[in-house]
């Protein structure tokens, strides 16, 4: 079977003065998801966007809103983030006492739920928590800010979350989306596709195309031909 590819460029990176049509611009592009990161200026070092700005944008995409919650304590965000049109929520377990429960919560509110995991954050912290997860992400860059380098250290721990989902889907497991976030470029993706990612943020790479040959629709044509070439 042919893996999916999917691509969710962060709008961290778009024009924040246009957000309505940045946004529809991805989608008319060939985005799957809508990247979207929140972040507090106390779990991570920058301060974005929250719920009133995911309702904003809503009516103007109709691919699900990926929200990356950077944030601490994140329970109180996650039903005011359904209510706004959120379609998948992930956090850092860093950033919840309780993670089984905040996991619950999230799926509660309808949307999906996944596990955001740090450069240096053991993968064993997906362990007890499998069945509920509908998606893991893992950064490969240190979470704050966007236009930074892959972590290539990324690779073999993505390689390690792959081998640990297929083995849950063998024994009978749901499926788990593997999302990776973070100095996804053209030249890039194919490694990163190869060691197991599905799912591929994309900030700067497909907003600063803007102005380049064949716009946001050839970089998304791009990064995903690079995805899909991993033979
Ligand atoms: C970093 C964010 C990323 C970031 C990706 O904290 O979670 O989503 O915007 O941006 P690029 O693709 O530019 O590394
Ligand atoms: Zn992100």
């Amino acid at each position: 079977m042919k893996k999916p590819v999917r691509i969710a460029p962060s709008i961290l990176s778009a024009d924040f003065a246009n957000l309505g049509a940045e946004v529809r611009a991805i989608e008319a592009a060939g985005a799957d998801l809508v990247h979207f990161d929140v972040m507090d200026n106390h779990f991570v070092p920058n301060l974005t966007i929250g719920p009133l700005v995911c309702e904003a944008i809503r009516p103007h995409v109709s691919i699900p809103i990926d929200v990356h919650l950077m944030v601490e304590p994140v329970d109180a965000l996650i039903p005011m983030f359904a209510k706004a049109g959120a379609n998948i929520i992930t956090f850092h377990p860093e950033a919840s006492r309780h993670i089984d429960r905040t996991l619950s919560l999230i799926k509660d509110n309808g949307c999906m739920a996944g596990l955001v995991l740090n450069p240096a954050t053991p993968i064993e912290c997906l362990n007890h928590v499998l069945d509920k997860l509908d998606l893991v992400l893992l950064m490969s860059v240190n979470p704050g800010f966007g236009g930074q380098s892959f972590i290539p250290s990324t690779l073999p721990k993505l390689r390690q979350v792959r081998a640990l989902i297929d083995a849950h889907v063998q024994n009978g497991g749901q499926d788990i989306w593997l999302e990776v976030d973070g100095g996804v470029k053209t030249d890039n993706i194919a490694e990163i596709a190869r060691a197991g990612a599905d799912t591929f943020v994309a900030g700067s790479a497909v907003f600063g195309a803007k102005d380049a040959d064949g716009g946001y629709k050839g970089i998304i044509e791009q990064l995903k031909a690079q995805a899909a070439t991993i033979g």
